[in-house]
């Protein structure tokens, strides 16, 4: 059976590397993000990885209500969702500024940035998820656990958010759960900040047990897990994969 996955964010790092990951099963996709030329070259990738694949692209600014209500109605005139992974977010509370309308502007950008582009999608497709089976994966982080500021509180919204989905949409048979990475700096979240200051790969890994960065496909992999059939058991976690970011530096 051919299912029909949706990932926000697919055009660019962990969402590619998803869509990437989860073509093997020969899926029809449905790719979401506010630039149409990245999810193009997404697109392009996997067709010519499989040339039968189904892709469809969706551009949104997953923060407004309107638009993601398009996309909604754009992805499920096809039919029901399968797999749905919530990706797209970002670190966006970084503008200047130590006022308090600045703060204020910084802690709305995390959080609009970060929840309502997990929330408002997930309540649209709500009633188009299979039932039985229906895969919620969302893109958290450890810096959730770890503090991080505004960015780190808007990711403990996510999970906080994946624990009652998890609860409400459990007797349907649909699992809800998130994948919260470490450091992977072959992304666009890492791509400027690294390239303004080199040190801050160093930095970052001595914050790693494991002594080195995680890669995108290592993120897709867990996805993978909670998106498959046999994860039907699994729902209401976070799993850590960030080489041990989480456990803290013995
Ligand atoms: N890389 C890391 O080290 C790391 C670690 C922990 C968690 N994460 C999380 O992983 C997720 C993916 O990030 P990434 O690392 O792959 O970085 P990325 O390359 O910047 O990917 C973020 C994606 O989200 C999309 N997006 C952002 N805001 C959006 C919006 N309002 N509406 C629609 N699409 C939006 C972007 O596309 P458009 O700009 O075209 O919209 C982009 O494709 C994020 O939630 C991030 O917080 C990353």
């Amino acid at each position: 059976m051919t299912r029909r996955i949706v990932i926000t964010g697919g055009g660019t790092g962990l969402g590619r590397a998803v869509a990437h990951r989860l073509l093997a099963e020969s899926p029809s996709f449905a790719l979401v993000g506010r630039r149409l030329g990245v999810l193009e070259e997404t697109a392009a990738e996997l067709r010519a990885a499989d040339p039968q694949v189904e892709v469809t692209l969706h551009t949104a600014d997953l923060t407004d209500p309107a638009a993601v209500g398009n996309a909604a109605a754009e992805i499920t005139e096809a039919g029901s969702v399968d797999v749905l992974v919530l990706n797209a977010g970002g670190n966006f509370g970084v503008g200047g500024g130590t006022g308090l309308a600045a703060v204020a502007e910084s802690w709305r950008a995390d959080f609009d940035g970060n929840v309502l582009t997990t929330v408002l999608l997930a309540h649209a497709l709500k009633p188009h998820l299979s039932s039985p089976g229906g895969r919620v994966i969302a893109m958290s982080s450890v810096a959730a656990i770890r503090g991080s500021g505004a960015y780190g509180a808007a990711k403990a919204a996510v999970n906080a958010w994946v624990w009652s989905e998890a609860t409400a949409l459990a007797t349907s048979g649909i699992t809800v759960n998130a994948v919260a990475p470490g450091f992977v700096p072959d992304t666009e979240f890492w791509r400027d900040r690294i390239a303004a200051d080199p040190q801050v790969a160093d930095s970052r890994v001595k914050q790693i047990p494991m002594g080195r960065p995680g890669t995108p496909e290592e993120v897709a992999e867990a996805v993978a897990y909670l998106a498959s059939p046999q994860a039907g058991w699994t729902t209401g976690q976070i799993l850590q994969v960030n080489g041990g970011t989480a456990l803290g530096r013995g």
